[in-house]
This record gives C-alpha cells, sequence and structure tokens, in this order.
C-alpha cells in the first residue's frame, strides 16, 4: 500500500466555544497507513481539532478534505460513511450491554429482520482474538476494567472498517500489556493502509508508534515534522512554549523555612506524640496502614478534629 495517499487534510479550522476562540487556524493531515501523534498540555485544543474531524462539533471556519473532496463541515454520520472512527477519551459504550452487542453497537447483523446472533458472535470474537483480548462475549460491558472498554471500542472501530481511526489518549487507562497489544493491532492497521491520529500524553509512546509529530499550543500549531526527527526535547519545548527545567518543582530561594511545625501532638485516641516539620517547598509523605492514624493526623492539621495535647505552628503561629 502505498503510504503517500492523502486521507484528510484539514486547513485553517478554528473553533470558538461562546465567543472563545480555542482554535486558531490549524492544519492537520493524514496519509494512509500513517500514524501522527497530536500533542500538546492539557486545553491545547488536541480533542477539539479530532471532534471536527469525527463530526463531532462543527468548525467556526476551515476546510475539510476528505479522500480529495472538500467539506465545510462533516455531521457524525457523514463522517462514519467516510470511515472515520474515533475512540474517545471518555468511554463511549453501552455498559448494561454484553461485551459482544458492544462491539455491534448500533450496527448488528441481521437476517430476515432478527439479529443473527450466530455471524455477531462469530464475528465479535474474530476480532476480540485479534486483539489478543481475553474476555467473556457474554460479559457485561460495565462489569468490565476501564482499559478492556477501551479495548471493547477498538474492537468496535475495526468491526466497522475504520479508514481513519483517531485515538484521543486511548492509552491513558491501559495497562501496559494492553497498550502493547493496542501497539500491535496500530501496526496491522498501518499495513492495511489505515491513517491514524493518536493523541497521547506519553512521549515515551511517541517514537514507539508515530510516522509524524504534531504539535498543538494554546490551539495553535507549533510542530509537524517526521517523529525521526523529533526529539523528546523537542516535544516539551514545543507543547511548553520554552525549555523545561530539569526539576519542575518550583526552586524555593528560603529552602530552610519551617512552615508546619508539629510537637508531641496526641489526640488522645488514635495517634499521640507526632512531631513533624515540613519546610518551605517541600513535601513530605505520611505512610502508614489503613487505620494507622496518618489521615486523623492530618484531619487535626486541618481543624477537624480536636487535639488532646501537643502544638501545631503554622508559619510560627500557634
Ligand atoms: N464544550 C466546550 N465548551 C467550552 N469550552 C470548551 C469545550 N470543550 C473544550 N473547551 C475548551 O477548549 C480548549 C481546548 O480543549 P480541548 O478539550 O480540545 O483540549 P485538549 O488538548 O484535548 O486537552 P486535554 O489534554 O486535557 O484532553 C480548552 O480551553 C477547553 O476548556
Ligand atoms: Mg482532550
Amino acid at each position: 500500500m502505498s503510504n503517500s495517499t492523502e486521507l484528510i487534510r484539514l486547513e485553517g479550522i478554528k473553533k470558538s466555544y461562546n465567543g472563545v476562540e480555542v482554535l486558531h487556524g490549524v492544519d492537520l493531515s493524514v496519509n494512509a497507513g500513517e500514524v501522527v501523534a497530536l500533542l500538546g498540555e492539557n486545553g491545547a485544543g488536541k480533542s477539539t481539532l479530532v471532534k471536527i474531524l469525527a463530526g463531532d462539533i462543527s468548525p467556526t471556519q476551515g476546510t475539510i478534505k476528505i479522500n480529495g473532496t472538500e467539506y465545510s463541515g462533516l455531521d457524525v454520520y457523514g463522517a462514519r460513511d467516510l470511515g472515520i472512527r474515533m475512540i474517545f477519551q471518555e468511554l463511549n459504550d453501552a455498559p448494561s450491554m454484553s461485551v459482544a452487542e458492544n462491539i455491534f453497537l448500533g450496527q448488528w447483523p441481521t437476517t430476515g429482520g432478527k439479529v443473527a446472533w450466530k455471524e455477531l458472535k462469530a464475528k465479535a470474537q474474530d476480532v476480540l482474538d485479534r486483539l489478543e483480548v481475553n474476555i467473556p462475549l457474554d460479559a457485561e460491558a460495565g462489569s468490565l476494567r476501564v482499559g478492556e472498554r477501551q479495548l471493547l471500542e477498538i474492537a468496535r472501530a475495526l468491526i466497522q472498517n475504520a479508514k481513519i481511526l483517531v485515538l484521543d489518549e486511548p492509552s491513558a487507562a491501559l495497562s501496559n500489556v494492553e497498550v502493547e497489544r493496542l501497539f500491535s493491532v496500530m501496526e496491522q492497521l498501518k499495513a492495511q493502509g489505515v491513517g491514524m491520529v493518536y493523541i497521547t500524553h506519553r512521549l515515551d509512546e511517541v517514537s514507539r508508534v508515530a510516522d509524524r509529530v504534531q504539535v498543538l499550543r494554546d490551539g495553535n500549531s507549533v510542530l509537524s515534522k517526521d517523529a525521526k526527527d523529533v526529539s523528546r526535547q523537542d516535544m516539551v519545548t514545543a507543547m511548553l512554549g520554552h525549555e523545561a527545567s530539569g526539576n519542575t518543582r518550583p526552586v524555593v530561594s528560603k529552602p530552610n523555612k519551617v512552615v508546619l511545625e508539629i510537637n508531641n501532638l496526641s489526640d488522645g485516641h488514635v495517634f499521640r506524640d507526632i512531631t513533624l516539620n515540613v519546610k518551605e517547598g517541600e513535601v513530605v509523605t505520611l505512610f502508614g496502614k489503613i487505620g494507622s492514624g496518618t489521615s486523623e493526623i492530618l484531619e487535626s492539621i486541618f481543624g477537624l478534629r480536636d487535639i488532646a495535647s501537643g502544638e501545631i505552628k503554622i508559619s510560627g503561629q500557634i
């Protein structure tokens, strides 16, 4: 399959929500058999852009070209007819229906006006086997782990013969093993010429799956390059708009100033004789088994629980 066939081209896409523009003229193109990693900080506009591609929302301005034909906007059905499938960040399944029913959601095969259950189950099993997902077809979707339900949505996209697959942060809810399965399915789809937009916050995944990297920042496209020419540092810099310092915790000028001082604190019941200091800019972790008193100590610090003895000083004040 030639990889140079352009499947989609979004140009000059603008989108406003309630008069506030959140996309300022963004381009995005995907070729057959290509995976474009779409990156950006929270709120950069990634989901908005791909929802426009999936016909979920319409752009305020811009053009959408699919297989060379230009559309001023798409609705969900139009996008679906063109083979655009979206795996949303949020689950989009029917929790009270079975796994098999969910895979065919809305498109159950029928014979003579009746649901062809045998065909449905055989095809559902086939696609789960392709994904190497081992879950019973009769299980209720709602009883599964979020990662498994996410894989069901991917199974549904496969059944529906996706030509362009948009994955909006699927890996957030997947275990490492499930992510590996997802990647191997993406490899199969690439070989079949499916074009994909893959949104992720895990930068280490990018070099594994992406052919091209595009970064959005505050509703603008700030980088679009072949993945092999982009380093992790390039991605971070493009996402943030400046170089990240190695340590993301703020550097405090007077690191030795004690801001919270607890001396010999007891509540008379659960904990006793607790002494600890927290300095400016410091994170102190309280460890303990359930029932050991860690929550109760915090309750006392916040004034929610009476103390029997000892003292709490905040910035030196009792
Ligand atoms: N339905 C909506 N109504 C109003 N504002 C919205 C709506 N959806 C998104 N926004 C705003 O548009 C901007 C872009 O949001 P979007 O969800 O596209 O970002 P994102 O890059 O997908 O972020 P994240 O990584 O958190 O998923 C944000 O400022 C967000 O608050
Ligand atoms: Mg999003």
